[in-house]
């Protein structure tokens, strides 16, 4: 459509050149039928005059509006009411169309600074279509141009982060005989819809999940006002089992609530700062009592506090440590060890490396724009492992590795996918290590393959399980 007129101008000189070739040859071999000439001349003028209006059509469809007259103010000094529409913080357009049904030939005659910076407008006119690209969109505005049809459409874009739109499109007059003015207003309902999602997401999780603690205290509020009424100890062991219960339920929704602001957030990129090492030191601190009544040592392997920040928010980054050597803590047998480790300056090629090329290795989290460098944080433990098998569902919500034992207190399977999110805002990854002692499906078909092996894989398996989260660094620690 848009090269229709440049079609149209380039025929025309041929058509001329041709008409004068013709008058000649009449010229030359009629010289005696001079009326021959005359009818010639009135079909090339009636041809010429077709094709000038054609051009005009074609250029009156394709081309962009002509410039705004002289602007109306809202006040004789005030702001001119195209400078209203520049405030205004929403995508506000203005659309021009000639022809119904070229939808691809509509012009963007203004857009407000929003409309500029959302949908890359750039210079005065531009085609809608290189803007806007979602056809429900364009359908819409042409309903608007030539059906009167005012209406709300939504529609996504996608890039780094998807976004969600509603678009309202109305007829705006004009006067008679004018080309159509349709209007376009967007709004970014992104935040409307994941808080939506969050909030049907929360209520579906906590009554599924509370529903079995809840059922279970309600069968011993039954038992104690029944049968177990005057048995004393009968009551402690229920009330003990009622208390962890509810204890549980209240974990439960705080890392729900937890989960939900994380979610909500997750767009939009830290601003502050965090240092690792500060935060790793926190939480060594913080466990070692736990550690102490386990028999378990932490230790400590990077740089000190103070010589690396990230990017980062410091709540957050101590919750992914948190979580990591919580569940580190729960696994490690007695007498055991965890070990806390920070690596600078690693490629991403670095940060995701295996360690150990016998253990079951996944990433669990890939960041979706590479960094020149990243901090590590290693977390590791030397529990039973977990089994390659179980690797991909782990930052999954509520996933718990079937009958594994995590000590006294059950977990509420929220952990890890809370520090995924948390390194997904984070634009880092987390990549997960074990050796696990084999099942014994495992077990028989290795003693099927390798009866040797059998024996030394049962006995001197060193089993361990290390979590590495990494996170963008903003500048090399190293010269
Ligand atoms: N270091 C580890 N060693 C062995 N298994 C682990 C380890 N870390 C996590 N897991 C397995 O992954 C599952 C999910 O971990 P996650 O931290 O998400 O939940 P949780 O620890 O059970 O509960 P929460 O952290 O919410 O209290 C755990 O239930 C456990 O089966
Ligand atoms: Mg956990």
């Amino acid at each position: 459509m848009a090269n229709r007129p440049k079609k149209i101008r380039g025929y025309f000189p041929l058509s001329v050149a041709t008409g004068i070739i013709i008058l000649i040859v009449l010229a030359i071999i009629a010289p005696n039928a001079p009326w021959l000439i005359w009818v010639a001349l009135t079909v090339l003028g009636v041809c010429a005059f077709a094709m000038n209006r054609d051009i005009r059509k074609a250029q009156q469809v394709t081309a962009p509006a002509p410039a705004l007259p002289e602007p109306v103010r809202v006040q004789p000094e005030g702001p001119s009411f195209q400078e209203v529409l520049r405030a205004i913080p929403d995508p506000v357009m203005v659309v021009s169309g000639v022809e119904p049904n070229d939808i691809a030939g509509r012009w963007v005659v203004f857009a407000n600074t929003a409309a500029r910076e959302e949908f890359h407008i750039t210079g005065e006119n531009g085609l809608l279509v290189s803007s806007v690209r979602n056809p429900e969109v364009l359908e819409a505005v042409d309903e608007a141009l030539f059906g009167n049809i005012r209406r709300d459409t939504v529609f996504e874009t996608s890039g780094a982060q998807d976004k969600f739109w509603r678009a309202w499109t109305s007829p705006l007059p004009v006067a008679e005989g004018a080309r159509k003015l349709a209007l376009l207003v967007v709004r970014d309902e992104t935040d409307i819809r994941r808080i939506e999602r969050m909030r049907a997401d929360f209520l579906a999780n906590a009554s599924h999940e509370l529903r079995t603690p809840l059922a279970s205290l309600t069968g011993f509020i039954e038992t104690l006002r029944g049968h177990a009424k005057d048995d004393l100890k009968a009551r402690d062991k229920f009330l003990n089992i009622m208390a962890a219960q509810a204890e549980r339920m209240g974990r439960l929704i705080h890392d729900l609530l937890s989960l939900s602001r994380i979610e909500m957030n997750e767009h939009v990129p830290p601003s502050g700062e965090a240092d690792l090492s500060l935060a790793a030191r926190d939480v060594m601190d913080s466990l070692s009592i736990l550690a102490q009544e386990k028999g378990v040592t932490l230790t400590f392997t990077g740089p000190a506090p103070g010589a690396i920040s990230l990017v980062a928010d410091r709540d957050q980054i101590l919750q992914v440590v948190q979580n990591l050597s919580d569940n580190a803590l729960k696994y490690a047998p007695p007498g055991s060890e965890i070990e806390l480790e920070i690596l600078t300056d690693r490629t991403l090629e670095q940060a995701i490396a295996a360690r150990d090329p016998a253990a079951a290795k996944l990433v669990l989290l890939r960041p979706d724009r590479r960094d020149d460098f990243y901090t590590v944080i290693r977390v590791k433990d030397h529990g039973p492992g977990i089994r390659r098998e179980y690797l991909p569902r782990l930052a999954e919500r509520f996933y718990r590795v079937e009958g594994q034992k995590s000590g006294d207190k059950l977990g509420t399977g929220l952990g890890l996918a809370i520090v995924k999110h948390i390194i997904n805002r984070h634009r880092g990854g987390l990549v997960v290590e074990s050796i696990a002692r084999p099942s014994t499906t495992d077990r028989e078909l290795l003693a099927y393959d390798l009866p040797d092996k059998v024996a030394a894989v049962s006995d001197d398996l060193t089993t361990y399980t290390a979590f590495s989260a990494y996170f963008p660094q903003p500048r090399r620690l190293k010269a």
